[in-house]
Formats: structure tokens, C-alpha cells, sequence
């Protein structure tokens, strides 16, 4: 019988767990382990921190509904979201447009527009026009790719944070045209806290970080024959586009907002501008939404 320490105890667990038909379930669990132990001997950890941990977890999990997601919340402020992100885009085989998050907001079921419509049913917060092209990497316009864009209102909140959070709004999909053009109305974002009223708010407030996003827009694009691109647009001059809370800021993705901007299709409006570049859908198996729809979540857990 082997002597169980704080030495040993890896090496039995990783054997135990050696029977893993999965390989690749087998590769995770095995690093996760290794990781895991490694991190309770780096910081000695005591009981009392283990079931601290084991009890901001459960209520991480138990801030969970259909209309709120706490674990991705956790996962993006923890900078394990852009992470993935990360390593998905390294994975592309042609060069195309970076990832950013997608978020605790995503909803599937978002209304289909026509171009030119405009995503807001209830702001009178002034308006911008979005627009450019989908295109493939050698820069040739994708047509009939599907856009879905969301965003908050002037307040800071999605439309899942409002008191009928089944009410759709600041969310639309399009379809680009025959040169891969998109283009649709929205109103200006504004920088915005994450939820704060949760155990990863708690989180946040006790590592002294503010809690802001800069102001932002996002992106969900998909056409057949292409990799999916999750991304978002950040609005130059933010005061936080430096330190954005959940690390979903890169250079790249950042556009400016102009005015008398004759080459946007509603040129009376402020316009942003931005040509988003697809890979080659690689056929790799994986999706790369680092969080889904809350309701898709709690659905496939219960
Ligand atoms: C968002 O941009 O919608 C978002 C992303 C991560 C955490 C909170 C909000
Ligand atoms: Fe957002």
C-alpha cells in the first residue's frame, strides 16, 4: 500500500484515472489534476480556503438561470474566456479577424432585419450607422453571410437584464449582399460595470478592480465554407480600453466613431467602419463561442 501524501496523492489519482477510454478527456483530466494539485502546494492551502472556494463556486453556480450565466461571467473575468479565444484563433489555417468574447448576453432567436434597419425598439440615445463588408482572406466580400450584432442600451444593460428579459431588444441579424456588405443602425455604446451582484462581483470588488468594460459592440458571423468569428468592436478613447475588466480589448478591434463619413451608406449618421475577414472553415469539430445562450446552458445542465 502506497503511503498517501501531499506528494504521492497525484501520481494515485492520475493512475486511477488512467482507465479513461477518451484520450483527449483523458489528456484534460490529467492536466487539470496535475495543475490543480500543483496549485494547492504552491499556496499551501488550508481547509478553510478549500471550502471557501468549494462554497463561491456553489453560489457561482446557483446565481445560474436561464437569463444569467455567472460561470461565463467568471470564466471572462478570470481571463480564461480570452484565453481560449486565444488559442482558438492560433488554430485558423488563413489569416482572418481576431476573437473577442462572447459574453453572458448572447441570444439565439434574435430578430432577422433588413440592412439598414435599425436594432433599437425602445433608446432615443443617438444613433450610429455600422457598417463594411464580410470578407475572405484574400479580401473577396462574402455574400449572404449572417451578421448577429447585440448590444447595451445607453444604461449599461442588456436586454437579458431588464425586468422582462423575454423582450427582445439592441439584437439583430443580417444578411450581407452580394459583395458582403452589412450595415444596420445602433446606438452609440457606452462603456459598462459587469454584473456586480453576484459572487464573481464579489470577486472583483475584493481585488480592488473596477468592474468596467469599454464601450463595445458584438459580433457573431458565420457563412457556409468559413470559421465562425466571435468577436466585438471596442470604441477608441474608452477610459478603459486599457484595462478592460474580462481582457477582450486587442488593438485590432478597435474602430473609431466618424462624422461625414460619405463612403457609409447613411452618411447623415456617425458612422464606425469595419471589414471583417472569415478563414476557411477548417472542419475542425469544435465551435469557437467560448458561452452560448444562458437558456441553451441551463438547458443542457438540467
Ligand atoms: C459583454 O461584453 O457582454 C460581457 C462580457 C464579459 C462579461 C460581462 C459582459
Ligand atoms: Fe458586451
Amino acid at each position: 500500500m502506497r503511503a498517501i501524501d501531499e506528494n504521492t496523492i497525484t501520481d494515485a489519482v492520475l493512475e486511477q484515472m488512467s482507465s479513461t477510454s477518451d484520450p483527449r478527456l483523458k489528456q484534460v483530466m490529467s492536466s487539470l489534476v496535475k495543475h490543480l494539485h500543483a496549485f494547492a502546494r504552491e499556496v499551501d492551502l488550508t481547509p478553510d480556503e478549500w471550502l471557501a472556494g468549494v462554497r463561491f463556486l456553489t453560489e457561482v453556480g446557483q446565481k445560474c438561470t436561464p437569463f444569467r450565466q455567472e460561470f461565463i461571467l467568471l470564466s471572462d473575468t478570470l481571463g480564461m474566456s480570452s484565453l481560449v479565444n486565444a488559442l482558438h484563433d492560433r488554430r485558423a489555417t488563413e489569416s482572418c479577424t481576431k476573437s473577442s468574447l462572447l459574453g453572458p448576453f448572447y441570444r439565439r432567436d434574435a430578430p432577422v432585419m433588413n440592412l439598414g434597419e435599425a436594432i433599437v425598439s425602445k433608446s432615443s440615445a443617438p444613433q450610429i450607422c455600422v457598417y463594411g463588408k464580410v470578407i475572405d482572406s484574400s479580401g473577396r466580400g462574402i455574400r449572404n453571410a449572417l451578421v448577429q450584432v447585440w448590444e447595451p442600451d445607453e444604461t449599461g444593460n442588456y436586454d437579458l437584464q431588464k425586468h422582462d428579459p423575454s423582450e427582445m431588444d439592441l439584437r439583430g441579424c443580417f444578411r450581407t449582399d452580394s459583395d458582403g456588405r452589412y450595415y444596420f443602425r445602433a446606438v452609440c455604446p457606452l462603456g459598462y460595470m459587469i454584473p456586480m451582484d453576484g459572487p464573481v462581483g464579489d470577486m472583483i470588488r475584493a481585488q480592488g478592480r473596477h468592474g468596467y468594460r469599454p464601450a463595445h459592440i458584438h459580433f457573431l458571423i458565420g457563412a457556409p465554407g468559413h470559421r465562425e468569428l466571435v468577436t466585438a468592436l471596442y470604441i477608441s478613447g474608452d477610459d478603459h480600453i486599457e484595462s478592460d475588466t474580462v481582457f477582450g480589448v486587442t488593438e485590432s478591434l478597435i474602430a473609431t466613431v466618424k462624422k461625414n463619413d460619405f463612403a457609409s451608406p447613411l452618411p447623415t449618421l456617425p458612422s464606425l467602419h469595419y471589414d471583417f475577414q472569415l478563414a476557411a472553415d477548417s472542419h475542425e469539430l469544435t465551435s469557437g463561442r467560448v458561452g452560448a445562450d444562458p437558456s441553451q446552458i441551463t438547458k443542457r445542465v438540467g
